[in-house]
């Protein structure tokens, strides 16, 4: 459970904001006074501090530089009401975490809290290095395999350099564990590490999410507004996703890159900003930049540094680790004994095609766990949790994969139909990427196919491709 100190002179807005955290699930502490708060915060370290700018004998800006020499990592949220925010702004300058403007909107608050609190255990959760253990309370990137020494061996050497540092890798294979992982083996562990997914903002608030803002830069700046990447300053910035990243941005980035500073939007002075760079991404940066939608400079100056992480399939000594790692994680969590691996479900899993990765693999354990009845997992646990995917979604064969998968199919879900519904899933695939390669005309699908149209329709009809924004009416 989090705990979250909150700081505030005023008793009624104490007494109503803790009713609502508790009512949340959240711990809460609270202080009248920066003082008072700061013997908490020495008492013991909460998750988050919610810190008033007016406050009575030590100031809201004074406290807040007390609590950041004390715990530079710990998220803080600054409030304040009109007439305080040039101060509320100057914190988040020096490393606040976001300030919020008095009255403000409960959802909008909560969602604030989450993600600050989601920030502070980013920085503060330590990931082990190919941990030999397999103790659960610890996160750590798992497995042995050349490939993943590889990794470690690259995270060694770039961590304590400033390089801008590349991950590329299918989803679910690790990128956000190894950035994490850089951070806190970097000279920068004891400053800001802040993550930017740049796919899940919309275009003209990642700009001002990551530059910041003059007053009056555009419609609705009623208040200048420091970007991540000012905030950061001295720490790491993190922008994942960054295939996805607009067009326009990059050049900023670049820009960034090259000459170490940057402008807030719609301000004219040059600022300095020392932030290091780690990106990632999931995409073929390589097409992209032939498609251009990535920019070719941005490509070079980050691909310097890149460290890959292959898929699953390629690392399949590292599995039976993986599988206990993950087991004993989901056991603790749920709060049950680890029942443990058969060797026969070690082995299926070891021969599974894994087309969602690590993540995949960790998912499978946990669904498989409620299946578990004390004794160790056995082939059917395994198969169950799979089931469903197995039965809904294509299981995907891919490549070279496809001894893997069909060994998968052989052993898992109900024999009755088995070949149809193996002979279903590749035809689904094949279905679906004619009509794509054929830019989503049927016709021409249905000719590159060598079928007739009222069967290549039947099949869409059959495998739920017409909900697919690929398929057009030709
Ligand atoms: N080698 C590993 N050892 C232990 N856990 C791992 C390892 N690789 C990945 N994981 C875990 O698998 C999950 C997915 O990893 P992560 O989020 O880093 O993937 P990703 O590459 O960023 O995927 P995406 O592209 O979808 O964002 C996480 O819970 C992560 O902790
Ligand atoms: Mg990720």
């Amino acid at each position: 459970m989090d705990t979250i100190l909150i700081i505030d002179d005023d008793d009624q807005l104490r007494k109503s904001f803790e009713k609502l955290m508790v009512e949340e699930g959240y711990r809460v502490r609270t202080a009248a006074s920066g003082e008072a708060g700061l013997e908490e915060m020495r008492a013991a370290v909460p998750d988050l501090v919610i810190l008033d700018m007016r406050l009575p004998g030590m100031g809201g800006l004074e406290t807040f530089r007390a609590i950041h020499a004390l715990e530079p990592k710990l998220p803080v949220i600054i409030m304040t009401a009109y007439g305080t925010t040039e101060t509320a702004i100057e914190a988040t300058k020096c490393g606040a975490f976001d300030y919020v403007l008095k009255p403000f909107d409960i959802p909008g608050m909560l969602a604030l809290i989450a993600k600050a609190l989601e920030a502070g255990r980013f920085m503060r959760s330590p990931v082990d290095l190919d941990a030999m253990s397999t103790e659960a309370s610890r996160e750590a990137i798992v497995g042995r395999s050349p490939a993943m020494q590889a990794v470690y061996k690259a995270i060694g050497r770039v961590a304590a350099t400033n390089a801008t540092v590349l991950i590329r890798g299918e989803s679910g294979t690790g990128k956000e564990l190894v950035a994490r992982a850089i951070y806190q083996h970097s000279d920068r562990a004891d400053k800001p590490f802040l993550v930017i997914n740049c796919v899940a903002i919309p275009e003209t608030l990642l700009e001002s999410e990551l530059f910041g803002y003059e007053k009056g830069a555009f419609t609705g700046a009623v208040h200048r507004r420091i970007g991540k990447l000012e905030q950061a300053n001295g720490g790491t910035v993190f922008l994942d996703e960054i295939g996805d990243m607009p067009f326009g941005l990059q050049a900023k980035i670049l820009r960034l890159l090259q000459e170490r500073s940057l402008e807030r939007l719609g301000g004219r002075q040059t600022i300095p900003v020392d932030v290091r760079i780690i990106a990632a991404t999931n995409r073929n940066l390589e097409t992209a930049m032939v498609d251009g939608r990535f920019r070719e400079d941005l490509y070079y100056r980050l691909k310097v540094v890149t460290i890959w992480l292959p898929p699953l399939a390629q690392r399949r000594d590292d599995i039976p680790a993986l599988a206990e790692y993950f087991l004993a994680r989901h056991a603790a969590e749920a709060g049950i004994e680890n029942p443990g691996l058969s060797a026969e479900a070690t082995a299926l899993l070891q021969g599974a095609p894994w087309p969602g990765n690590v993540r995949e693999l960790s998912n499978t354990l946990q669904k498989a766990l409620i299946f578990s009845r004390g004794a160790p997992l056995a082939v059917e646990d395994i198969a169950q949790a799979t089931e469903e995917a197995v039965a809904s979604a294509e299981p995907a064969p891919r490549g070279s994969d496809l001894r893997g998968w069909a060994m998968q199919m052989l052993t898992t879900g109900k024999d009755e139909d088995r070949f149809d519904r193996c002979m279903d899933a590749v035809a689904s695939i094949l279905v679906r990427e004619a009509i794509d390669l054929c830019g989503g005309n049927r016709s021409k699908a249905a000719k590159l196919l060598g079928l007739s149209r009222p069967t290549l329709h039947a099949k869409i009809d059959k495998y739920g491709l017409r909900i697919e924004t690929a398929v057009k009416e030709d």
